[in-house]
């Protein structure tokens, strides 16, 4: 079965360096060590380790808060100012909604729990001396698999300071003797300041991908319906691995396109960015080929200072007659969503279903927090997919959909395999198709 391969970070290098005595051993190579953690190596080691890639002295990737020193975790929290940190800390990492750290992170062991736990119940003063960090370092994967490939632009980007949001393209050419195939990929996000999300694509028309340039590049985010959708990034998404019978085909002339979406809401003058990808490839070309679709809509449309929902059914075709295998689902909207689900509708009989049952589900939705999830299910011709967005409209102005961020989206994005091969087919088709009803 399918699994996301485990995310290491570089922050788990930092351990407490506490010898018996309470006295620090000392961090060669590395800066002055800082000791205004005052907490227990117990607590300081669970932080560090699955908490402070985002929860750092300056939070990232959309994280509320620092989860650092003590009085971090007994500052008021910033969702409930009644509640200490430290209570929200114990409710998100038990939590079965939204659960932290975010998928496809992993949770909390027992022991890591109970060390949490024990710490909130007398909050006692520790001498953990660790090095602080003031930036997350980037993910830093681990496939368990050599790459052999690295997708990067050939010149840095320079985001201008006066914008604040940008889509921007690169294209790269891959040459090689023999078809190839992809088996896993690692993003390597460069500077999370300005980084929003990242797309990844393979454009085989030569003319199409030859409307790209190999240096980064500003683009038009539609485009890529007419392209084939690989993965996507988005903050703490790590390596993805294939599983041993599913590969992504490289032809011998391949042409890939990173899309990359910056947001500079602080206009900060000089921000560069030169993220890529890692590929492990493979010439033992395996049976079956992944593809990413998208179920959902275009239909949006939100009333100034109102509410919407969309709610879409798309039955699978007959020319998915082998089955969509998903592997992984990725749900996509912009800030005013409030809730998103995936779910899909069995079909028992010419006209009769089973109860809809979840494939993914985000409510309520949190615009800063886009993951893939592994998922493992089989959908069949016949059966239907449902897919529902809700929004909420705080402006005086309609909401449509389109690919700025004050537009909205409505897509659940899904790694599948085999991939379907008709000849009208893009990724967008699903959503293109889908039958609608709409309501506030
Ligand atoms: C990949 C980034 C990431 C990691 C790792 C992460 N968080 Fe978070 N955390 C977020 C984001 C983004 C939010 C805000 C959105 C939300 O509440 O889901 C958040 C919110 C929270 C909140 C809610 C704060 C409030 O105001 O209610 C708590 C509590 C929390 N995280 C605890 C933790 C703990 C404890 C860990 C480690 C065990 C952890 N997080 C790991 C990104 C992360």
């Amino acid at each position: 079965m399918f699994r996301f391969a485990a995310v290491l970070f570089a922050l788990a290098a930092l351990s407490c360096a506490q010898t018996k005595d309470g006295a620090s051993a000392p961090v060669t190579g590395l800066p002055a060590e800082v000791d205004d953690r005052a907490l227990p190596c117990a607590v300081t080691d669970v932080l560090d380790k699955k908490c402070r890639t985002c929860h750092e002295r300056k939070p990232a990737f959309g994280a509320p808060m620092a989860l650092v020193t003590r009085d971090d975790l007994l500052a008021p929290l910033p969702s409930d100012p009644t509640k200490r940190a430290i209570d929200g800390v114990l409710a998100r990492v038990h939590g079965a909604l939204k659960p932290m750290p975010p998928a496809p992170l992993e949770l909390l062991s027992d022991a890591e729990n109970a060390a949490l736990q024990s710490w909130a119940a007398a909050t006692p003063e520790g001498a953990c001396k660790t090095q602080l960090v003031d930036a997350p370092s980037p993910v830093s994967g681990s496939l368990d698999c050599t790459p052999d490939l690295t997708i990067a632009p050939a010149t840095p980007y320079e985001m201008p300071a006066t914008t604040t949001n940008q889509y921007v393209c690169y294209r790269v050419d891959v040459d090689s003797a023999e078809p190839r195939q992809v088996i896993g990929m690692e993003p390597l996000p460069d500077n999370h300041s300005i980084l929003h999300h990242v797309l990844l694509f393979r454009v085989d028309d030569e003319a199409e991908a030859a409307k790209v340039s190999t240096t980064p590049a500003r683009c038009d985010a539609m485009r890529s319906t007419f392209w084939t959708f690989m993965y996507g990034w988005g903050p703490g998404t790590g390596p993805m691995k294939l599983p041993p019978n599913v590969g992504i085909n490289q032809p011998t002339k391949a042409h890939y396109v990173v899309q990359l979406h910056y947001n500079n809401a602080q206009h900060v003058g000089g921000q560069r960015d030169a993220t890529g990808f890692k590929f492990c490839t493979t010439n033992q070309l395996r049976p079956f080929e992944a593809d990413v679709l998208a179920f959902g809509t275009e239909e949006i449309r939100v009333p100034a200072k109102g509410t919407y929902s969309v709610s879409c059914d798309w039955t699978i075709p007959d020319t998915a007659a082998d089955g969509i295998h998903i592997l992984a689902m990725n749900p996509h909207m912009h800030g005013g969503g409030t809730a998103i689900e995936t779910s899909f509708l069995r079909q028992t009989g010419e006209t009769t279903f089973d109860e809809p049952k979840t494939l993914a589900k985000i409510d309520p939705w949190n615009y800063q927090d886009q993951q893939w999830g592994p998922v493992s299910e089989v959908l069949h011709p016949g059966d239907v997919v449902r897919h529902r967005c809700a929004y909420k409209n705080d402006t005086s102005r309609t909401v449509n959909f389109g690919e700025n961020t004050e537009d909205e989206m409505c897509f659940g994005f899904t790694l599948y395999y085999p991939r379907i091969k008709a000849a009208y087919w893009n990724w967008a088709y699903p959503s293109l198709q889908s039958i609608c009803t709409t309501g506030r």
